[in-house]
């Protein structure tokens, strides 16, 4: 191979250089035919296959990731990769630009519906168990953004700047856990700054330890990165690809090979693991014609197994019949996606309001007639403002929430059964989100809330709320007025069948929050060291400082003893259960935890039980509590119980210790609280490592 042929190889083709195709948008590779290397197709996205926008065809719209982080089940996560990859082989593609995995720090990145959890356990267990669902159809995971991209302000220059302890034990282990456990293909570094210097240019990070130190050996590619970084530091700090491509970035190449400033070896590295990637690829395959009607089974049940009760005052179950007054145009218009690359383009959406009137359930007619009118006008605003975002980059504005006359309520309170509100939240690529008419309720919503509330309290009637939002919203000022609330997240393309499903009780909820619903935005460890519309966090453009260091999500709530609105882990059920105590058993460096769960209620149901470790005390500072592992129960019938072994290999409990560049384990006796969420255990037991 000349260095030309060889600096071609890990450029990607240039978006002008290729016609669209119909599979995937995001790009390809070049195509070097000589040496048996044929172009692959990299498609984004988080929640499914993202076609070009101009195809006719189509892919099925999954749940979001914090909705398969909420099911606290690997063998979902499986299940969800999975049936992304079959569409993805269908349509050709060699590598999905999924999972997202990058640490929900703040509520405000405005990518959050693509990444998991605040836990790096919880993420790297999750994204391990999509690689791998994905990859056993044949199609790449590319795991992504390697890493600290926690904000989409400025984000290709921010300089995120992180302690080393921070980095290891929080910022860089979901990633590692994925790559130890699923190997996936490829990995993408990410846009920011990392302590000074651009995470793609950083051979320590990728050569030394995700290679070196992890053993990963797939393809490395930058994210979408055109004119900002050093092509030739690039290349020698480990990426293979530099994506999506220019001429200019070949040329560059081959000038700094000439010039003695990139040695060829890293180009001859490079293009040896990516002619590894094309060959587990193999040649690009599928009919282009995916049965979608898989896709939409799977989505379904993601839909409901990831949806999170968060309250029900005797409400839910619905029963059967009867009327239903549904308000809030997100009843009527659901949002299945978030937008940006992590945005698919469904057949079809099912909405909550076709759902209860299949069923059987009276819709009241004005509020469906309303409703209706303003979710068209939302649908066509939606659409146009999705192309511009595309164009440029930026988020997807959703039209507010509809203000609906008091005098409406009252009489809509009197000819109904009960009523219900879903309140809507889109976010989207390029922007993060904002505190005020987001983060928050709008005055709209806050006033639908309280109205419809006391209207249908005052005739005896109850109202559910049904959240359709990405990531989190405040919740805590308004939560005491419905009876019911129901978080689907951002459901994908069945959320409104998989709603009805829950709020009537054919599928009961068994979803758990993967990251803590706060009081308050101002409670969020680190809440003034992210970039937002607040005059105590103006600093946040150049360079963001994570200063709550290892204390992110419930690791600060727990450790400082902030009350929350729900914690870590929180989520109701139509049942209820008792945990037995746990027995230890320590062999071999490993701890093997045994316990049995039963489901003492009325229907069946799952649990998700998280193992939280106490460290003893002295040595490094730790969180009170960190999750170090987590199972998902089988559906148990009423009385049911189910056996669970839980293994912990002693050197998970470890801390990175700076001063010695170490991870180490302290030596004492540790507590196991087991139970769903992080502030009430069920039981607990204590163990001493010697
Ligand atoms: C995003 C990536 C995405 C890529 C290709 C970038 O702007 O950050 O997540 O995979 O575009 O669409």
């Amino acid at each position: 191979m000349s260095l030309r042929e060889k600096a071609r190889a890990v450029v990607g083709l240039q978006r002008e250089l290729f016609p669209p195709t119909n599979n995937g948008i995001a790009g390809r590779t070049a195509p070097l035919e000589r040496f048996g290397l044929p172009s692959l197709t990299l498609a984004d996205g988080t929640a499914g296959v993202r076609l070009s926008r101009t195809a006719p065809e189509r892919s099925t719209a999954f749940p979001d990731n914090n909705a398969l982080a909420a099911t606290w089940d690997t063998a979902l996560a499986t299940e969800a990769g999975d049936a992304v990859g079959y569409e993805a082989f269908e349509y050709g593609i060699g590598v999905m630009l999924a999972p997202g995995m990058n640490i929900i720090r703040n509520p405000l990145c405005g990518r959050n519906f693509e990444y998991f959890s605040e836990d790096p356990l919880l993420t790297g267990k999750l994204a391990a168990a999509y690689t791998d669902g994905l990859q056993r159809r044949g199609v790449g995971a590319c795991v992504k953004h390697f890493t600290c991209n926690n904000q989409e302000t400025n984000r290709s220059k921010v300089d995120i700047r992180v302690d080393a302890r921070t980095l290891k034990e929080i910022y860089l282990k979901g990633f590692e856990i994925c790559v130890k456990d699923a190997h996936p293909w490829a990995v993408m570094s990410s846009y920011n700054q990392l302590n000074g210097t651009p995470a793609q240019e950083q051979h320590p990070l990728l050569t030394g330890l995700l290679r070196g130190e992890w053993g990963f050996d797939g393809i490395i590619m930058t994210d979408w990165s055109i004119t900002r970084h050093n092509t030739a530091a690039q290349i020698h700090a480990g990426n293979d690809l530099l994506m999506p491509g220019s001429e200019r970035q070949m040329e560059e190449i081959v000038e700094a090979v000439q010039s003695g400033v990139l040695p060829e070896e890293d180009l001859d590295k490079a293009v040896e693991r990516l002619t590894r990637l094309s060959s587990r690829c193999g040649v690009p395959h599928g009919n282009g014609k995916p049965d979608l009607s898989r896709g939409a089974a799977a989505a379904e049940k993601l839909a409901a197994e990831g949806a999170v009760l968060l309250k029900n005052d005797g409400m839910l179950p619905l029963s059967p019949g009867g009327s239903v007054a549904l308000f809030g145009v997100r009843s009527y218009d659901l949002i299945p996606t978030g937008a940006g690359s992590g945005y698919v383009k469904p057949a079809s959406v099912a909405q909550i309001y076709t759902a209860f009137g299949n069923a059987g359930t009276a819709l009241d007619k004005d509020l469906e007639e309303l409703y209706l009118k303003y979710a068209a006008f939302t649908e066509t605003d939606y659409r146009l403002n999705e192309r511009v975002q595309i164009h440029l980059g930026i988020g997807v504005p959703f039209l507010p929430e509809l203000p609906v006359a008091r005098s409406l309520i009252d009489k809509v309170a009197g000819r109904n059964d009960f009523a219900v509100i879903t309140l809507g939240r889109g976010a989207g690529e390029g922007l993060d989100r904002s505190l005020k008419d987001d983060y928050e309720l709008s005055d709209a919503e806050k006033n639908l809330v309280k109205d419809v509330c006391e209207a249908f309290h005052a005739k005896g009637k109850k109202v559910a709320v049904v959240l359709n939002i990405t990531g989190i919203i405040e919740t805590d000022s308004w939560k005491d007025l419905p009876d019911a609330i129901l978080n689907i997240w951002l459901p994908g393309q069945e959320g409104g069948r998989a709603a009805f499903a829950l709020l009537s009780g054919k599928v009961n909820p068994s979803g758990r929050l993967p990251f803590t619903f706060a009081k308050g935005y101002e409670d969020y460890p680190g809440a003034m060291d992210f970039p937002f519309d607040h005059p105590k966090a103006g600093r946040n453009y150049d360079y963001t400082e994570y200063s709550e260091g290892i204390y992110v999500g419930y690791r600060h709530f727990v450790t400082r003893d902030t009350p929350v609105t729900w914690p870590f882990g929180y989520g109701l059920s139509y049942t209820s259960f008792a945990y037995s105590a746990a027995k230890a058993k320590l062999s071999k460096g490993v701890l093997t935890l045994r316990l049995t769960v039963t489901n003492t209620g009325q229907m069946s149901g799952k649990e998700a039980v998280g193992i939280y470790v106490t460290a003893p005390s002295g040595g490094l500072d730790k969180p009170v509590k960190e999750l170090k592992a987590f199972a998902k129960t089988g559906l148990m019938a009423p009385g049911a119980s189910e056996q669970l072994l839980i293994r912990i290999p002693v050197h998970d409990l470890a801390s990175f210790n700076e001063k010695t560049g170490q991870w180490e384990t302290a030596r004492g006796t540790y507590t196991f609280y087991v139970g769903a969420d992080v502030s009430s255990p069920a039981t607990s037991l204590k163990v001493k490592i010697r």
